[in-house]
């Protein structure tokens, strides 16, 4: 009797944590989901994908010039070879905000085309990318479809440029919380 009912407290003590343990699953804010394509990007020439729409009058309409307005619409593939799978798009807009030119404004939406990777659905992206950093990282701040509520982060890589024909291949890792 008297064993049982110092026993008692503990039992609650047990029952709670039980429930805490049931309510939060163990490692549930460690959950992050990754998302890895390419974006084939060509800024001059014919078949440009990034085309200067606006800039400030007299000064050059560059990616290095404040005040410049690109319109973007990138092909993603699924490796860097652009003639991998196409996944979808990288379709918006490109502003130098900074008036030195070291920081972009980036405005994006990817656009996902491919019935093996998230067709139909969005993921919109959004911050300063700085332009002299190896790894820049931007915002993920929302997404439709399969993404509906997403959050999380995205990083640019250019892992390829010719000079020549202004081509670039850019890695873009998204990071998502689960
Ligand atoms: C543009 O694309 C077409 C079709 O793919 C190709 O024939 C042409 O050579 C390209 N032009 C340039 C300047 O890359
Ligand atoms: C992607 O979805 C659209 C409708 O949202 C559909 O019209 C299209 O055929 C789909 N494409 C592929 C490759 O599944
Ligand atoms: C590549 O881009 C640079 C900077 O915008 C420009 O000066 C150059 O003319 C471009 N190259 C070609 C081949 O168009």
């Amino acid at each position: 009797m008297e064993l049982d009912q110092v026993s008692q407290p503990s039992k609650l003590l047990l029952f709670v944590l039980l429930l805490v343990a049931i309510t939060i699953p163990p490692n549930e804010a460690l959950k992050e989901t990754k998302i890895v394509f390419f974006l084939q990007d060509v800024s001059s020439g014919s078949n440009a994908t990034v085309v200067p729409v606006t800039g400030i009058t007299g000064k050059p309409w560059s990616f290095r010039s404040f005040g410049t307005i690109f319109a973007v619409d990138d092909p993603i593939t699924q490796t860097p070879d652009r003639k991998s799978t196409p996944i979808g798009r990288a379709q918006g807009m490109f502003l130098t905000s900074a008036l030195d030119g070291s920081n972009v404004l980036v405005s994006i939406s990817i656009v996902f085309t491919n019935a093996e990777y998230y067709n139909g659905s969005t993921l919109e992206l959004q911050g300063i990318s700085k332009q002299n950093e190896r790894y820049k990282e931007i915002s993920v701040v929302s997404g439709t479809g399969s993404f509906r509520l997403a959050r999380g982060y995205a990083t640019f890589e250019t892992i390829y440029y010719d000079d020549r024909t202004n081509y670039s291949i850019i890695r873009t890792t998204i990071s998502l919380s689960a």
